[in-house]
């Protein structure tokens, strides 16, 4: 909760007011001895003037919610009543040379609900300080352009905490008396203070070797808890894969002799780039066939990935201030979604980034809590960990590389790694690498960083049969977002192909010879607010095929037929597209049966959708992944975002479930017949063809229950009982959830009985529930608030139950009576008081309340205003709150 009086509005941080820090902290010493209620640190700074910094100024310590027991500047005791308070350390007029300051402050860390700082997960202790928690360890310049070398001797109990890691190398370890021992690191690389980790605890591990590029040899171990170390080989092998696939695609090389990871079971988010010592939520971590689903194990694969990128940027290179995030955010997730895509499928791969982008970034970007992708103010930093930031960050990466090319990206990549290394960057400083290797004056790109909102790009095509042209016409508006009314174009990359009405591709001859390299390339380039593109020898009316690999993140507006969408569908030769003709066309009848399910009329149903569906399925079984996602129609979120405003959840609902019931009958044999040729007896492999096959087997399973409830339960239910792996079990559990079969009740039963000790099932348990599209479901939620396993301390658990009741049930949540919004609100209420930051994450399911029908919309805003009279919130929950309603 904060700590400061409530009254006052808190000023904004603003980029506009960045100013190099006044002092530097060339190096750190932390002599940390571990106790569970009554840890000491004591730190020693090595201070000096920055030259970059104003002369004489006072030296501002950060503090969060310390208690210090003495301080001294250069040796000399200082009163702690006169430079102190929980929240800062001053020195009114430091030496103009360098100096020494010494504080010794006293932590209880069982007592740290918020995850942030140095807590306890299990009996383990562990830190995570990113954006701000290093200053509720010890006082410090806790700012990312502060960066010093790290020496850190750690004391704990040898029975409590055999191991004792944090970041750099390990240097000297012993015992002490009264059964103490400690553990002495090193970390050569200066780092900002978000960086610093420590871990002590009784772990197991499991670990390995591996030599790097230029021959040098790194210790690499997963810690876990006690008895899961087993569960850590596919992270180990992702981790192998990833130092390998780092070095040969970018050439980086990693720096340290060994690399640690700890899972904990505790966990504000999914994992932490601390140098050399990443700390994950163990769910990206442990994964066997019995627990975890392929899902969980792509999950695993990409985070590992994500955090070892960060060594390079994110740590290697750091960000001058907190607004540069995305420098460091939307660069690793674009380096880690290739490296799924070249361990995986790369069309899949892409499917899933595109679907997460559309599900988590564009309805961010069309609310009230739209931002740029690198944000100008804020009030809480740790609310700009977002989609926004991380997702159409890295899609900023892709179309940069797309415009300039493959050579001049990695050319700037290498620039960017030689000029920047040891340093703190700006955005800036990382696209002025790529303005100098491809040539080009990026200025105009640049918006992407600095405008919010999803731009609109409209494409009409024309085609005459005289001439044999088709000329296409592209414009572009980007709607205003909250604080930013007047939009400038954007630079798009447009990847485009022309499809004849015979299936096959037509080359692509422009009239323009201006066009003929962007022909060339297929991906053209539209930076005012209109071009025209006119093409040549074009036989008869061609399908155009936009956004090919979804090139731009835009929402595409084009007037295809439906004859155009199954063409496409069946034709296009780029996968993405054929995935994205599925998927308009979904979204075209359930658009349409929503609006007649609201005038009470009855829902439509086009066979000929239905059959182009089941011949992909057939055709897919070759690529079964890509199939499986061919079978998965848009969400009900999805659709509610495509509608835009005036939004029903209750009969978009219904829309998709008649969509989903026709198709199931249509193709209902032919379903089953896929679903038994898919079925195997070989051995278990969390390889990407056998999820695939497991996927797309998954996927006529729950289409054929969508047509046959009764039969389809016993197939689910028999596969449930099967329980050969996770991913059937759990996906067999889903579908009797999806519909109210008499079997569901006792196979959820079932399942919590058998994996009642296995943490991270139970949570699949609590999700299922809370997924139920009915409306007993709240009360269901509501009782299971009260179930011996759950927990809001637990961010796993609350979030298990609770966000995915508020965002995986958009009947539940938006029911008409507003019961699931002022649970929402009144359980981000009680989640504030032990953990901020996922209370502010939770509230954020209110992102869309502006597009609902005007019912909804009211009792929205009652319940976010009722979370707004709240006196005492936390700074997270209170900047949520204030911009959701602004
Ligand atoms: N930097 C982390 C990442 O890889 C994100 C993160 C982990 C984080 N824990 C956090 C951000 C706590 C804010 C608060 O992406
Ligand atoms: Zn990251």
């Amino acid at each position: 909760m904060s700590d400061k009086p409530e009254s006052a509005p808190v000023p904004p941080v603003r980029l506009a007011d960045y100013r190099p820090a006044d002092y530097l902290i060339d190096a750190v010493r932390l002599d940390i001895s571990l106790d569970p209620i009554a840890t000491r640190v004591v730190s020693r700074l090595t201070l000096r003037p920055n030259p970059a910094g104003t002369a004489g100024a006072p030296l501002v310590l950060d503090g969060g919610d310390l208690r210090p027991l003495r301080a001294l500047l250069d040796n000399e005791a200082l009163d702690l009543a006169e430079v102190a308070t929980p929240e800062s350390l001053t020195i009114a007029n430091p030496p103009a040379r360098p100096f020494t300051l010494e504080v010794e402050t006293l932590l209880d860390p069982s007592a740290n609900t918020r995850l942030e700082g140095l807590y306890r997960s299990g009996s383990a202790f562990c830190t995570q300080c990113e954006a701000e928690g290093f200053r509720r360890i010890t006082y410090y310049l806790d700012r990312p352009d502060v960066m010093s070398v790290f020496t850190v001797r750690l004391e704990a109990d040898k029975a409590e905490a055999p191991v004792l890691l944090s970041n750099g190398n390990p240097v000297e370890q012993g015992d002490l008396p009264n059964d103490r021992h400690f553990a002495v690191w090193h970390d050569p690389f200066p780092k900002p203070s978000y960086l610093f980790a420590l871990v002590g605890g009784d772990l197991g591990a499991i670990e390995d070797e591996y030599e790097t590029m230029s021959g040098r040899k790194v210790k690499l171990a997963i810690h876990t808890q006690k008895g899961k170390e087993h569960r850590a080989h596919y992270a180990m092998e992702s981790l192998i894969h990833a130092m390998r696939w780092d070095e040969f695609v970018y050439g980086r090389e990693y720096d340290l002799d060994v690399f640690n990871i700890v899972a904990v079971p505790d966990f504000n988010m999914g994992a932490m780039e601390n140098k050399g010592l990443n700390i994950f939520n163990d769910k990206y971590i442990l994964a066997i066939q019995e627990t975890a689903t392929d899902g969980d194990y792509a999950g695993i694969e990409a985070v590992v990935a994500h955090e070892y990128f960060h060594n390079w940027t994110g740590n290697r290179i750091t960000c001058r201030d907190w607004f540069q995030l995305c420098l460091k955010e939307g660069l690793t997730v674009y380096r880690d979604q290739e490296f799924s895509a070249d361990q995986r499928s790369r069309a899949v791969g892409r499917i899933g980034n595109v679907r997460s982008l559309r599900a988590g970034q564009f309805p961010e970007d069309a609310g009230p809590l739209a931002h740029n992708v690198r944000p100008e103010t804020y009030h809480e930093i740790n609310n700009f960990y977002t989609a926004t930031v991380y997702e159409k960050g890295a899609e900023i990466i892709r179309m940069l590389r797309a415009l300039i090319g493959h050579e001049a990206y990695h050319a700037g990549m290498a620039l960017y790694f030689q000029r920047f290394d040891g340093k703190a960057a700006t955005v800036e400083d990382f696209i002025s690498c790529f303005a100098e290797s491809s040539g080009r004056d990026l200025a105009q790109f640049f918006l992407w960083y600095r405008q919010a909102g999803t731009p609109r790009l409209k494409a009409r095509g024309t085609y005459d049969a005289k001439t044999k042209t088709f000329a296409l016409d592209l414009s572009q508006e980007t709607p205003p977002t909250p604080g930013q009314l007047e939009k400038k174009p954007l630079v798009m990359p447009i990847r485009l192909g022309l499809i004849g009405q015979d299936g096959k591709e037509i080359p692509l001859v422009p009239a323009d010879p201006a066009d003929a390299g962007e022909a060339q390339a297929g991906v053209f380039e539209l930076a005012g607010k209109e071009r025209r593109i006119v093409f040549r020898n074009i036989p008869s009316r061609p399908a155009p095929s936009l956004l090919r690999r979804f090139s731009t993140p835009a929402i595409l507006d084009l007037d295809l037929s439906e004859d155009d969408l199954l063409l496409l569908m069946a034709h296009d030769t780029d996968p993405f597209n054929r995935w994205q003709a599925a998927q308009s066309f979904a979204t075209r009848l359930m658009i349409r049966s929503t609006s007649l399910i609201r005038s009470s009329e009855l829902p439509d149903f086009d066979p000929a959708f239905a059959e182009a569906l089941g011949a992909a399925i057939e055709a897919g079984e070759a690529d079964p992944a890509f199939a499986a996602q061919m079978a998965t129609l848009p969400s009900e979120s999805d659709i509610a975002r495509d509608i835009g405003s005036d939004v029903d959840p209750d009969a978009i609902f219904l829309a998709r479930r008649a969509l989903r019931e026709g198709i199931g009958r249509a193709l209902g044999a032919r379903l089953l017949a896929a679903y038994e040729r898919l079925t195997s007896d070989a051995p278990f492999s969390p390889d990407a063809s056998s999820a695939g096959r497991r996927a797309l087997r998954n996927a006529c399973l729950d289409l054929y229950a969508a047509g046959a409830p009764e039969d389809g339960a016993e197939i689910a239910m028999h596969q449930f009982q099967l329980g050969a792996n996770m991913t059937d079990q759990a996906a067999a559990l889903s579908t009797l959830c999806a519909h109210a079969t008499r079997q569901r009740e006792s196979a959820l039963d079932s399942f919590f009985r058998s994996h009642a000790e296995e943490p991270l099932i139970v949570d699949k348990w609590f999700s299922l529930q809370a997924m139920i599209p009915e409306p007993e479901t709240l009360a269901r939620v509501k009782r299971l608030t009260h179930h011996h396993a759950f927990s809001l301390t637990n961010p796993n658990r609350a979030r298990a139950l609770i966000s995915a009741f508020a965002n995986g049930n958009p009947t539940g949540f938006n029911a008409a009576d507003g019961a699931g919004y002022r649970f929402i609100a009144e359980t981000a209420l009680n989640l504030d008081a032990v953990n901020p930051q996922v209370a502010a994450r939770l509230l954020a399911a209110f992102r869309s309340w502006r597009n609902l029908e005007a019912g909804r919309r009211q009792l929205a805003r009652e319940a976010l205003e009722s979370v707004a009279a709240h006196a005492k919130l936390s700074p997270d929950l209170r900047d949520i709150v204030a911009r959701a309603l602004a």
